[in-house]
Formats: C-alpha cells, sequence, structure tokens
C-alpha cells in the first residue's frame, strides 16, 4: 500500500509541470488537506456569472459591491467577503476561484460553482443562471480533469475528503412572486417545496457517488422580511411571516427531514445545517445586540426599505442610494447581507453550537479525516 502511494506521487512530481501550465496546484496532497466546494445562489457566489450571458440583475461586477474588502467588484453580491470566503479563511484554505473564472486554478483547494439567481429548479431564472444541475455537470467535468491530473486514487481522495456547501431554495420561492406567477395555483406549497427539495437531494446523491460525503447548508431566511420581498412583493404588508415565509419553513423542515434520511441510508454520509432563519431573524429584530444599526432597510438600493434591486445604478432602475458604512446594516443591497452579516453567518456555520449548527458543524466536518 505504501509502495504504491510512493509510486503514485512518484509519478505526480514527474508530470508537475506539465500539470502546472494546466494550472493545477501540487499533487501528492498532504493527509490533512481538505478542499471546499461550493454550490448555490448568490449568497455564494463568487463571480461565475461574470462569465455567462445574462443580464447586470444577476450581475455585481460593478461598484459599490466589493469595495469595502476587496477595492473593486468581483462578482460577489455583497459590499466585501460573502460566506463561502469566511469559511474559506476559517479553513486555512485560499478564496476558492469561481470555476468559469479564466485564470490560474488551484482545483487541489477545491472551486466554486455557484451562479447567482439560481434555483434547485430548473426554471428558476432559466437561461439567465446555472442552474444547480448544471453545477452539477460542471463539477464532474472538475472530477474528470481532477482523475486525468492527478490519478483517480488521489482524485478520489480528495472528493472523499471534501467538504460541500451548498446555499438553495431561495430564488425557487422568491422568483414566482415577485412575478406574480400563477404557479402557486398548480401546486400546493408542500408539492413545489417537494419539488425543489428532490432537486436538490438529486445532486447531493450524485455528489455522493462521486466520492463526497460532507455536506453543509444554510436553511432558507424569512423571506418576507428580504427588503425586495418588503418593497416588491404584492400584497406584502412589510411584516415577515407571509406567505413566503411559510414557504421557507416548510422548506426549512423538509430539508432537515432528507438529510437525516440520507445520513440513514448512505453510508459515511455527514450534514451540518445552519439555522440561519434563526440568525437572520435574530438580527433584523434586536440589530444592536449584533454591532448593527439597521435590520431592515439596506445599505445600497432605492424605494422602500432600499429593496428596489438598483445597487450600482446598472440595471433597469438607475437610480439608488448607497449608505456611508455598510457594516452598520444586516442587508447590503436588496436581497443580500453585509460581509459583516456574512462574517456572523460564517462563523455560525463553522463554529456554531448545537442549537443553530447541527449535527455537526463545518469545524468539525473538516476536522474529520476518517469518514
Ligand atoms: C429539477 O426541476 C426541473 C423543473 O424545474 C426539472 O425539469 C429537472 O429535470 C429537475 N431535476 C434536476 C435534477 O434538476
Ligand atoms: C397578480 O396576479 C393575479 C392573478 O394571477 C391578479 O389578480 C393580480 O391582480 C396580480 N397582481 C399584481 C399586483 O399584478
Ligand atoms: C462602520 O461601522 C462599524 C460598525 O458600527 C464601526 O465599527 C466602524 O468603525 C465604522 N466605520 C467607519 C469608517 O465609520
Ligand atoms: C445558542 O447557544 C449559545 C451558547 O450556549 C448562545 O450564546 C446563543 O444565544 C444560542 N443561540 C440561539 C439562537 O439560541
Amino acid at each position: 500500500m505504501m509502495g504504491l502511494r510512493l509510486h503514485l506521487c512518484f509519478l505526480a512530481l514527474f508530470s508537475t509541470f506539465l500539470i502546472s501550465i494546466h494550472g493545477l496546484g501540487p499533487l501528492c496532497l498532504p493527509e490533512e488537506h481538505v478542499a471546499l466546494f461550493i454550490f448555490g445562489d448568490s449568497l455564494f457566489d463568487a463571480g461565475n456569472n461574470n462569465y455567462i450571458n445574462t443580464i447586470t440583475d444577476y450581475q455585481a461586477n460593478y461598484e459599490p459591491y466589493g469595495e469595502n474588502f476587496f477595492k473593486y467588484s468581483t462578482g460577489r453580491f455583497s459590499d466585501g467577503r460573502i460566506i463561502p470566503d469566511f469559511i474559506a479563511e476559517f479553513a486555512n484554505l485560499p478564496f476558492i476561484t469561481p470555476y468559469l473564472h479564466p485564470g490560474y486554478h488551484r482545483y487541489t483547494d477545491g472551486a466554486n460553482f455557484a451562479s447567482a439567481g439560481a434555483g434547485a429548479l430548473a426554471e428558476t431564472h432559466q437561461g439567465m443562471v446555472i442552474d444547480l444541475k448544471s453545477q452539477l455537470n460542471n463539477f464532474k467535468n472538475l472530477e474528470s480533469l481532477l482523475s486525468k491530473e492527478l490519478g483517480d486514487a488521489e482524485a478520489k481522495k480528495l472528493l472523499f475528503r471534501a467538504v460541500y456547501i451548498i446555499s438553495v431554495g431561495s430564488n425557487d420561492y422568491v422568483v414566482p412572486f415577485t412575478r406574480n406567477s400563477s404557479i402557486f395555483q398548480s401546486y400546493t406549497p408542500e408539492e413545489y417545496v417537494d419539488m425543489v427539495i428532490s432537486n436538490l437531494t438529486f445532486v447531493i446523491e450524485e455528489i455522493y457517488k462521486k466520492g463526497g460525503r460532507k455536506f453543509g447548508f444554510p436553511n432558507l431566511s424569512p423571506l418576507d422580511c428580504l427588503p425586495l420581498a418588503r418593497a416588491l412583493i404584492p400584497g406584502n404588508t412589510g411584516a415577515c411571516k407571509q406567505e413566503l415565509t411559510a414557504l421557507a419553513i416548510l422548506h426549512n423542515k423538509a430539508l432537515s427531514e432528507v438529510l437525516q434520511k440520507l445520513e440513514n441510508e448512505l453510508n459515511g454520509f455527514k450534514y451540518s445545517i445552519t439555522d440561519t432563519y434563526t440568525i437572520l431573524s435574530e438580527r433584523i429584530n434586536s440589530p444592536l445586540k449584533y454591532g448593527f444599526k439597521e435590520g431592515n432597510i439596506a445599505c445600497c438600493g432605492i424605494g422602500p426599505y432600499k429593496g428596489i434591486n438598483s445597487c450600482g445604478g446598472k440595471r433597469s432602475v438607475k437610480e439608488y442610494e448607497l449608505c456611508e458604512n455598510a457594516s452598520e446594516y444586516v442587508f447590503f443591497d436588496t436581497g443580500h447581507p453585509s460581509e459583516k452579516a456574512n462574517q456572523q453567518f460564517a462563523e455560525q456555520m463553522w463554529s456554531g453550537t448545537l442549537n443553530v449548527t447541527g449535527p455537526y458543524n463545518l469545524k468539525e466536518l473538516f476536522e474529520d479525516k476518517w469518514v
């Protein structure tokens, strides 16, 4: 066994020159190396949508996005870092590059497949975003690339030890509401949630088949409290608990149930859910307690709650206002947390105690080398 390993590493070193021009990192990964793979929507997209044919509604590659940390816009929907950036920092990894970024890639650290606006349902912003199943296909392409470059055994080991984080669902519920779609006349809330969860389940199972064992999820927030929902959705009175939040609650219950089921069915499957529903609600209700001044109104945008999606002035509505200090706000724009709020979410995902994150937190999943 040892001999075989040395042999593989020798071969790997031998081909390092070839591999480095393909932009891959070092081979013979240290035993403790744990990669991070990222899937989902704008909460996790670090810039994939910069490279697809879409419209500025689903892009954040212009000012003032990113300015408080990166000093320029990267495509992240925040004034600075997003949740996966903090998780990578906590795990001693560099920021994980968007899969579609044409530049240098160290895929041995992981990859970010997330796409702003994406949902688990293909219909959600269809043609404008990379839906979850297409993200999975990108992951499968990466898997064959890794197998070619590292050899099957090392690639398998990398995928086996890696942590997979997925943020998806909000758009599947929010989009039909912002468009006043009649979809909820065709499906009961339970049926609709079932479709979203089964699409997500399919993707989890496919990643598992490729070797993935450790999965992390934020659950859905009280969607009626997002500035965009308060400002835009017909019939929303500004209260946090209306139809959209009811769907989020159903979704969160179904997500917990399906993950428990997968844990029973799939050998070695481990997961972490963070109760972002509660974490966000607490910050909206008591911003001061968590170091914010404003929990309801966004920092950047226009209209009621700054809920009209105009931050940056490059979308259909050109007028926008920008607050002086985004760190005082829970929401940076109409649907996305400020960097400071992202940091607090990431801390809860990383090391949150059982009342917010369980059955494992991400720190435990990263440290678990023996799945
Ligand atoms: C997910 O949902 C859509 C319906 O929007 C369906 O067409 C698609 O095949 C489903 N499955 C997956 C794995 O995405
Ligand atoms: C939303 O759609 C319903 C019918 O589907 C219609 O009666 C209602 O007026 C629409 N509301 C808005 C604000 O467009
Ligand atoms: C912005 O607000 C945060 C949180 O209240 C505070 O710590 C920071 O000093 C402020 N920055 C500036 C430039 O005023
Ligand atoms: C969870 O428990 C921690 C530590 O016991 C506590 O500080 C925190 O407020 C609790 N959070 C929630 C949402 O109950």
